[in-house]
């Protein structure tokens, strides 16, 4: 009995050293292991007399619950100084401004195109989306220009390999016209007899095997723009196109119609917007005071009835131009190779 309390005094003395979580370890192992003093008095209780047993096993399990609890007081009292010790080691200040990461911004291009939705949607244009792998005969033979027909000069073209295609190629569409067809056609379709009116716009990439300089890139963006309908007229073309123009640069802004030629429109018209620039007095942006815009006409019957609308009651206008001029335009880009060089040091200036 006294080995008993005299091996319990060890123990917590030994306990009140114990600094971390390792030493509280070896210390369950040398107190309360089964090597240990007090599991010895456990083991001898067999050669004990039968009066002393119960005493001395009581005794010394009193002596064993009592160093457990002391064991798991100490584990506690470690673990909060443990705790306090990381507080305040690795502060951390909640109030500090956090960590700035760049966020990405639309591209210029994206800009332009998102803004001519808006102006035409307010015009009532729906977006219609087309192809640009197309074959030639819709970006071409279709839209009125037959197999060797010398308009198609005017458009370097991109010609992709396939067998057996005759006179009908596959091409990477040299502009944005095709998909009038295949509006029209789509359409035309739902009601044959009695076709619906058309009135959209069609964005997209074309590409040209261009020689490439600071107003040519071999890929870029057309906005098309397509209405069909009975009698509508070269009015309703120059009225929108102006209306476009005032929306983009603002009321003061004037267009000018001039006769041209393309084999899907007649009469046909390229179209200017005054220079915003110089008013229309000539500057280094536009040179004579107007800035070139694109091209325009009334809907050639021929493409009408191709796309299944009978010109005998239907007439429309069609507009084609290039997006990047529009933005180089509106922001002052004077190369278009800028658009995709993918330089940061031009795309973080929109
Ligand atoms: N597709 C022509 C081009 O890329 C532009 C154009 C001219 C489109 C007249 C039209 C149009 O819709 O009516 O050169």
């Amino acid at each position: 009995m006294g080995d008993l309390s005299g091996i319990e005094k060890q123990a917590l003395q030994a306990l009140a050293e114990v600094a971390d979580s390792a030493g509280l370890e070896a210390w369950r192992v040398s107190h309360l292991g089964r090597n240990s003093a007090l599991m010895q008095v456990f083991s001898s209780l067999g050669t004990l007399s039968k009066e002393e047993r119960p005493i001395v096993g009581q005794a010394a399990n009193v002596v064993k619950k009592a160093l457990e609890s002391a064991h798991a007081g100490r584990m506690e009292e470690l673990n909060a100084i443990a705790l306090q010790k990381s507080l305040e080691g690795d502060k951390l200040d909640v109030t500090l401004p956090g960590r700035p990461y760049p966020i990405g911004r639309l591209h210029p291009d994206t800009r332009i195109l998102r803004e001519l939705y808006r102006v035409f949607a307010e015009m009532g244009f729906q977006v219609f989306r087309s192809r640009e792998v197309e074959s030639d005969e819709y970006n071409f033979q279709l839209l009125n220009f037959p197999v060797g027909h010398p308009a198609r000069e005017m458009q370097d073209t991109y010609f992709i390999e396939a067998e057996n295609r005759g006179d009908n190629p596959i091409v990477l569409r040299t502009h944005t016209s095709p998909g009038q067809i295949r509006a029209m056609r789509k359409y035309s379709a739902l009601n044959p007899k009695d076709p619906p009116p058309i009135r959209i716009i069609l964005p997209g990439m074309v590409y040209r095997y261009e020689q490439v300089d600071n107003s040519h890139e071999t890929q870029f963006d057309q906005l098309e723009g397509l209405a069909v309908g009975p009698g509508i007229r070269f009015s309703d073309l120059k009225g929108t196109l102006t209306d476009m123009a005032r929306r983009l640069f603002g009321q003061q802004a004037r267009t000018r119609f001039r006769a041209s030629y393309f084999p899907f429109t007649e009469p046909s018209a390229e179209f200017d917007i005054e220079c915003f620039q110089c008013g229309g007095r000539g500057c280094s942006v536009c040179g004579g005071g107007w800035l070139e815009i694109g091209g325009s006409g009334m809907i050639h019957p021929i493409v009408l009835e191709n796309g299944g609308y009978d010109p005998e009651r239907f007439t429309g206008f069609a507009f084609g131009f290039g997006v990047q001029r529009i933005a180089m335009l509106k922001y002052g880009i004077n190369d278009i190779r800028y658009f995709w060089a993918n330089d940061l040091r031009f795309l973080e200036q929109f």
